[in-house]
């Protein structure tokens, strides 16, 4: 546990310009910075940094929040990991309160695994720096491979001694627990006894996006023919080998800057291309690829440009892979190798710049590559031939850009000799089947298509259903959010701020949020206020430390100078206030009220259609009585608008 008065320590020394452009590239306007959001892919800034207010916000993707959640969302730690990282980063130290037993049993933590993979991976150096056994036989085997010592160093390539404890015993003898090296699956257990997942292996580790080893990949030597080529550490509290992409650590800059990533296969084609100079690489690990390793690259880039060894038989089995990027909006582009030849190998046996040059200048577009493929084996086979028109429209149905989809259809009616018309016929006809499919199995929000150009407007992602919040009541309840969090100090009269006469007006009659997020904040500000040693007023910082994703994201949007208060009816009546601080009481005065009445009568319609629903007759009853009390709100409000307006 670390103790509140550190968190708060921590929070204090916080500055999130610094915190943000560790990763961004910040450029100040006015008050604030802005720079190019690292949570979606952007060729425009509209990243926003605010230090007065201590937060972020996205105006493209709509992400927001303190530099805690920065820290989360971009490295993808947990809240505790994140105030370490923090409190590393501004030099405090986190003395921790004294665990209970409970949480000492508690080995099984992300934290125990952190630490005994780290420490594993020291050990695995120093084994390939300093051991004999280590030296001899896996330094000379990274160095036979071609790995300069610089690379071997950056890579923290280690070696496993070929014992069956060694590991395991010095990690005991240092003082981590059984618990957590079975956690990290470092050691095994066989008949009663723990024993080294590796042994005899050059070990590469595996690091997640901010440097912290979370697993590794154990190679056996070359000269062995039994055994499994490759031992990998299992899945762990902090290992998913489906969310983790070898070697974004070291590419995710040079990812964004060239705004293009390489995707391999292998932990040495990694290696090898990085020491050719090519930075912007990252490998699958020999798996397919899956949802969040896209998910992750393309937080980088949308660009994604993957490399085939030649002699892959697995090209088709992997083309299904690539469909998925495709369908993530991603463009893709394929290098295909020469025969016996991977990124690895090819790297090694040639100069940095002809690697490079290679690169560029065989970067096939997907779907002319997979074209190009298929007709090579067809032939002259007529049923061939349609299947291969199928599978690559297939392919083209999955771009969500239709623009895009055009522009493939041209090509491939170049390269098929077919007529344009045709292949869109074609390709209407999988989409209708695709909406079909997807409406019986409950996916209603699909339309049918009709008619042959629907090609060109359909089927664009359907457009996102109205939110909720965007509605009437919320809009209200978020304007008068909105002055709470912003201008809850403000006096309205003397001796009145807005916040005690938000409260007071809620609390005498007995309204409350319809979001329950809505509501947080509201209770929040309202206990503030009532504290019965320090009554006060939060400012929007203080708000901020509410620990729900919801509420940030809320108070975010309200605090920054974008959030627009729902006053077209205002303008419409020919009211223009000059600055918003000069507003405030204005729109206390006579929107509040205003506004007020119109949530008053959103309730007074809903209470309405509920009685005439409702069939139970007490139940009934209760909206009677409920609708009663909402009339005299509005007659209440009614009366005081009328006073003010006069
Ligand atoms: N892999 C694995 N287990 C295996 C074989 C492969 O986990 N038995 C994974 C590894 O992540 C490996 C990748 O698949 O890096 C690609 O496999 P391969 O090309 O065989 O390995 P390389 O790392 O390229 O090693 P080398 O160049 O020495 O063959
Ligand atoms: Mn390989």
């Amino acid at each position: 546990m670390i103790p509140h008065e550190t968190i708060l320590k921590i929070k204090d020394a916080v500055r999130i310009e610094d915190v943000v452009s560790d990763f961004v590239e910040l450029k100040r306007r006015g008050a604030d910075f802005i720079g190019r959001c690292p949570f979606h892919n952007e060729k425009t800034p509209s990243f926003h940094v605010s230090p007065t207010k201590g937060f972020f916000k996205c105006f493209g993707c709509g992400e927001g929040g303190d530099a805690i959640t920065f820290v989360m969302k971009h490295e993808g730690y947990q809240y505790v990991e994140a105030l370490k990282y923090l409190a590393q980063r501004y030099g405090i130290t986190i003395v921790e309160t004294e665990q209970t037993a409970e949480e000492v049993e508690k080995a099984h933590t992300r934290e125990s695994l952190f630490d005994v993979t780290k420490f594993a991976a020291s050990t695995f150096k120093s084994n390939l720096w300093e051991h004999n056994a280590g030296k001899a036989i896996g330094l000379s085997y990274f160095r036979e491979r071609g790995f300069s010592d610089g690379t071997i160093e950056k890579f923290g390539l280690g070696y496993s001694l070929d014992t069956w404890d060694a590991f395991t015993q010095t990690a005991l003898k240092s003082g981590y627990s059984e618990a957590s090296l079975f956690g990290s699956g470092l050691a095994l257990e066989k008949d009663g006894k723990m024993y080294d997942r590796f042994r005899g292996r050059v070990m590469f580790p595996i690091h997640n996006l901010s440097g912290w080893v979370i697993g590794f990949g154990g190679r056996q030597l070359s000269n062995e023919k039994t055994g499994a080529k490759y031992v990998n550490s299992p899945s762990s509290e902090i290992y998913d080998k489906s969310k983790v992409l070898y070697g974004i650590y070291f590419a995710k800059k040079a990812i964004a800057n060239t705004d293009m990533a390489y995707l391999v296969e292998g932990y040495t084609d990694v290696i090898s291309l990085h020491q050719a100079g090519i930075t912007n690489v990252v490998a699958s690990s020999g798996t397919a690829l899956t949802h969040d390793q896209i998910k992750l690259v393309s937080r980088f880039s949308k660009n994604i440009t993957v490399l085939y060894d030649g002699d892959a038989a697995g090209i088709k089995a992997s083309i299904r892979g690539i469909d998925m990027l495709l369908e993530k909006g991603l463009n893709v582009r394929v290098v295909l190798f020469p025969d016996g030849e991977d990124p690895d190998s090819f790297a090694k046996s040639h100069t940095a710049e002809e690697t490079e040059k290679f690169l560029s200048a065989n970067a096939v577009d997907f779907i002319r590559f997979k074209t190009n493929l298929l007709l090579e084996e067809v032939g002259n086979d007529p049923i061939k031939r349609a299947n291969l028109i199928e599978d690559v429209l297939g392919s083209i149905a999955l771009i969500p850009d239709e623009i895009h989809r055009m522009v493939y259809i041209q090509e491939c009616s170049r390269m098929l000799r077919m007529d344009e018309e045709s292949l869109i016929r074609k390709l209407n006809y999988i989409f209708r089947e695709k909406y079909k499919k997807e409406k019986n199995s409950g996916n209603n929000q699909l339309v049918d298509l009709a008619g042959e150009k629907a090609v060109v407007s359909q089927p664009s992602p359907p457009a996102p259903p109205e939110k909720d919040e965007e509605k009437g009541i919320f809009l209200v309840e978020k304007d008068i959010l909105w002055l709470l969090v912003n201008y809850g100090n403000k006096e309205i009269e003397p001796q009145l701020s807005v916040a005690n006469c938000v409260i007071k007006f809620f609390t005498e009659n007995e309204m409350s949020f319809s979001k329950p997020h809505y509501q947080k904040i509201f209770d929040f500000v309202k206990n503030a206020c009532n504290d019965s040693e320090n009554p006060h007023i939060p400012d929007v910082q203080e708000i901020l430390s509410i620990e729900d994703e919801d509420v940030k994201n809320l108070v975010i949007t309200l605090a920054s100078s974008q959030y627009s208060l729902c006053y077209e009816s205002w303008k419409k009546k020919g009211i223009y206030v000059q600055s918003e601080e000069e507003r405030i009481i204005d729109f206390w005065n006579s929107y509040m009220y205003e506004q007020l009445l119109a949530y008053v009568n959103e309730k007074i319609e809903k209470n309405q259609q509920k009685i005439e629903q409702e069939e139970d007759e007490e139940k009934q009853f209760s909206l009677l009585s409920e609708r009663n009390q909402l009339n005299a709100m509005k007659k209440k409000l009614s009366e005081e608008l009328n006073r003010i307006v006069r």
